[in-house]
């Protein structure tokens, strides 16, 4: 069983739980990811390192409630048990000295792209990062994001705080401006990646996505979570979840993330019931 140390709301539908978990704690590498299990009966979800700590021996992991199993995660508190906190898993983010690169994060997308960011800075690279939201109240790990980044705009759609917009707005200004950019790694909902990618590719700028497709076992056995990059099919969970976003398939990610809609409504309907809630 893997404790649950210390949990955060970090806004109302994003919450941290720093885990107990020495063994992973020791490998774990900035991009990696875990599949966690709530208990015997629940369903796998895969989660990104958030942070970790090898000698407090814990792995902190951010979530954010969407269907079924994040929101019973969400029920959890300080001292409960996860019954299963596999990883780390995938491909860890590739870093080296690459001179400037803009670290873009969407919502909950913020959580991986820190350690990411630290990581770059520390092998001598300069980190713009671009921190965007729908609203101000769903902005966390502003500060944390600053303190790993030479430079730190923030957005948010609807204005409320930052620069109004998208996060691909000061991104093409980056991309127009006198600075040259080495590598951009973009990192959130998949929407937003791929118009990421999409505002790099006339510039020819190299740019790091991480994708999340459905995942079951998270070791390259079930299939689930192929993709489709370059025209060949590769698994998310051992080939990635890094990959070049110019070469994903978009369409086809966005359409099979669409294929068990209808069973995870009823899924979360079941579970509401169950709960006594009424929606
Ligand atoms: C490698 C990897 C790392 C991830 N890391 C994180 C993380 O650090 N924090 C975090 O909050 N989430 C992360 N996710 C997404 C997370 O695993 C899903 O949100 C979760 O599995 C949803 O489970 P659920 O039962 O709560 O919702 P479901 O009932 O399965 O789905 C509810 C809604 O969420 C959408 N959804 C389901 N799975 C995903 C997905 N993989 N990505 C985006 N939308 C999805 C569905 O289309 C549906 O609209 C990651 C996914 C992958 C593949
Ligand atoms: S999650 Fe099963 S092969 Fe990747």
């Amino acid at each position: 069983m893997y404790k649950i140390l210390l949990r955060q709301d970090l806004v109302p539908n994003i919450h941290l739980f720093k885990i107990e978990a020495p063994a992973v704690a020791k490998k774990a590498q900035p991009g990696q990811f875990l599949i966690v299990r709530i208990d015997e009966k629940g369903e796998r979800i895969p989660l990104t390192v958030a942070d970790w700590d090898e000698a407090e021996g814990s792995v902190t992991v951010v979530f954010m409630e969407v269907g079924t199993t994040t929101r019973r995660l969400a029920t959890l508190r300080a001292g409960d048990s996860l019954a299963d906190f596999v990883g780390p898993l995938g491909k860890p983010t590739e870093v080296e000295k690459f001179g400037t690169v803009c670290c873009v994060a969407g919502g909950v997308g913020v959580a991986p792209v820190v350690p990411i960011a630290r990581a770059l800075r520390s092998h001598g690279n300069k980190v713009i990062s671009i921190l965007g939201a729908r609203s101000k109240n769903l902005l966390f790990w502003e500060d944390e994001l600053r303190s790993v980044s030479d430079q730190l705009i923030v957005t948010t759609d609807d204005g409320s705080y930052g620069r109004k917009g998208l996060v691909t707005e000061p991104l093409k200004e980056l991309l127009e401006g006198d600075e040259k950019i080495d590598r951009v790694i973009a990192i959130g909902p998949s929407i937003m990646m791929k118009f990421c990618a999409k505002t790099t590719e006339p510039f020819g700028v190299k740019t790091i996505v991480s994708l999340n497709p459905i995942m079951v076992d998270g070791t390259g056995m079930c299939g689930c979570c192929r993709v489709s990059v370059g025209g060949v099919t590769k698994f998310t969970c051992v080939d990635g979840p890094d990959f070049d976003g110019h070469e994903v398939d978009w369409d086809l990610l966005l359409a099979r993330q669409r294929t068990y809609l209808e069973e995870e409504k009823r899924s979360l309907e079941l579970w509401q019931h169950q709960c006594g809630e009424h929606t």
